[in-house]
């Protein structure tokens, strides 16, 4: 069966106290961690030498609004102005293209010598929010967006294998040529020069983006890419991400270096698939990689699942799918449950590794409370907030000031944001944002 195509089993966010919500988990047969203490949440944490100031992070978030040359706008400036003032130990810079062709849309962040110095203001601009106090952790994505790079605004794929649904997207034939050897080589030379722009832009690690059915993620499962280098066995599919990443921890010693992993790509024969039921993780791979990323030098874990273009759900529960997109076929809980399964998962194989939980939008008002409950568990090291961060980005404030998280100001999960971006427009919160970001007529 593909995730995704069985029937709807959407459900909706619908408790007014958490006995609610924990019976809901009930009926669906899951467990969902809750505490009220949310003391787990403001304990420091050290990475690599680093010490975060609390466990609360801002998960990457394209917002489509560079400008042409790929140098951020002054919506990326407010952003993250706001991310810095919000107070997360640890803010996680949205995708930035490594190279022109590698970009989702024409308004995607592009990192090179030329966006160098708006890339830096962008950092002393968060850094000042901040202020000393919480003084976060500034970690930049890197990314190439592959078989869904539109850098002109038209579809361009750089594919690195065949899939029958994924190349159906584009329409592409099964004779569509893979990106050569080659190109691969270059465009790991690409990281590596880009890890050191990140640098003296002054961030203080990079993430080697490997999710969400982008090249780098792609080549994880590229099981049928004859006499390559970088396909078939397992030692050839992870070559990319992991010499990249040796090469970027020996040219740039002092990066802090991170992966924002897709454990569960969802698909038959994709990365972290169970072979015998394709709605099912498993670890098996991706563990094996996450060894070999640690040996590499990789201090940090970011999960994530799922490939938003066709089982989005799987990697942002949300209750309303966004524009075109499906919905989901299974209730939002159990991908919440699945998404913290997969970090409790890694925490458990890596105890030496930070790991960055995803997935705790949909519980709104409730997700301190169960991220503090993982967190106390071990089942992460991190709570990471995508949607509500756009919503409400100063939530981190909020809680270390003893305050709660009030209904009327955090993410309904509507999936307005993804709409945006779908639709290659500047992306944000359409409902608590609504002077910024609108959905179009
Ligand atoms: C509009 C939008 C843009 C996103 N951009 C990125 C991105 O640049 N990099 C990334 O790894 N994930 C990206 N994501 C996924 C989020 O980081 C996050 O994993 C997802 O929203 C689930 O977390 P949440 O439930 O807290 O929202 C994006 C999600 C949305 C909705």
């Amino acid at each position: 069966m593909i995730a995704g195509a069985a029937g709807s089993r959407q459900g909706r966010f619908a408790f007014g106290d958490s006995s609610a919500l924990l019976a809901k988990a009930k009926t669906l047969g899951i467990e969902i961690p809750f505490r009220n203490n949310l003391d787990p949440l403001f304990q420091p944490l050290s990475i690599a030498g680093r010490i975060l100031a609390n466990r609360l992070a801002v998960q990457p978030m394209e917002g489509a609004d560079a400008g042409p040359e790929g140098a951020p706008g002054p919506l990326t400036f407010r952003r993250y102005r706001r991310f810095g003032a919000g107070g997360c130990g640890l803010i996680w810079f949205e995708a930035a293209a490594v190279t022109p062709a590698g970009r989702s849309n024409p308004a995607q962040l592009l990192l090179n010598e030329a966006t160098l110095d708006g890339f830096k203001r962008l950092v002393e601009e968060t850094r000042t929010a901040a202020g000393p106090r919480a003084s976060p952790l500034l970690i930049l994505q890197l990314t190439h967006s592959g078989r869904f790079a539109k850098p002109e605004g038209k579809p361009a794929p750089v594919i690195a294998r065949h899939d029958p649904r994924l190349d159906a997207i584009h329409g592409l034939s099964s004779d569509h040529p893979l990106i050569a050897d080659s190109e691969l080589d270059r465009l790991g030379d690409r990281f590596v020069a880009t890890a050191e722009l990140a640098r003296r832009a002054g961030f203080d690690g990079v993430d080697i983006k490997a999710c969400h059915g982008y090249l780098v993620a792609e080549l994880l499962a590229a099981r049928g890419r004859p006499e390559s280098r970088y396909g078939g066995g397992l030692e050839n599919r992870f070559r990319f991400l992991v010499e990249t990443m040796r090469a970027v921890r020996s040219a740039e010693p002092g990066l802090l270096l991170a992966c924002r992993l897709g454990l569960f790509d969802a698909l038959p024969g994709a990365f972290g698939v169970d072979p015998a039921d394709s709605t099912r993780p498993d670890p098996a791979e991706p563990e094996e990689l996450i060894r070999l990323l640690a040996d590499a030098g990789t201090s940090l874990i970011n999960i994530t699942a799922g490939i938003p273009a066709l089982t989005a759900y799987f990697g942002r529960p949300f209750d309303r799918p966004a524009a075109g997109a499906a919905a989901a076929a299974e209730h939002p809980l159990e991908g919440v449950a699945r998404l913290l399964g997969l970090a409790a998962g890694v925490r458990e194989a890596f105890p030496g590794l930070a790991v960055v939980g995803t997935g705790y939008s949909w519980l709104r008002q409730f997700f301190p409370n169960v991220a503090a409950a993982v967190i106390a568990a071990g089942g992460s090291s991190i709570a990471g907030l995508g949607r509500l961060s756009f919503a409400c980005p100063d939530f981190a404030a909020r809680l270390g000031d003893g305050g709660r998280l009030a209904a009327r100001d955090i993410c309904v999960t509507c999936s307005g944001c993804s709409t945006l971006l779908r639709g290659g427009n500047p992306a944000g919160c359409v409902v608590r944002d609504p002077a910024v970001y609108r959905l179009p007529d």
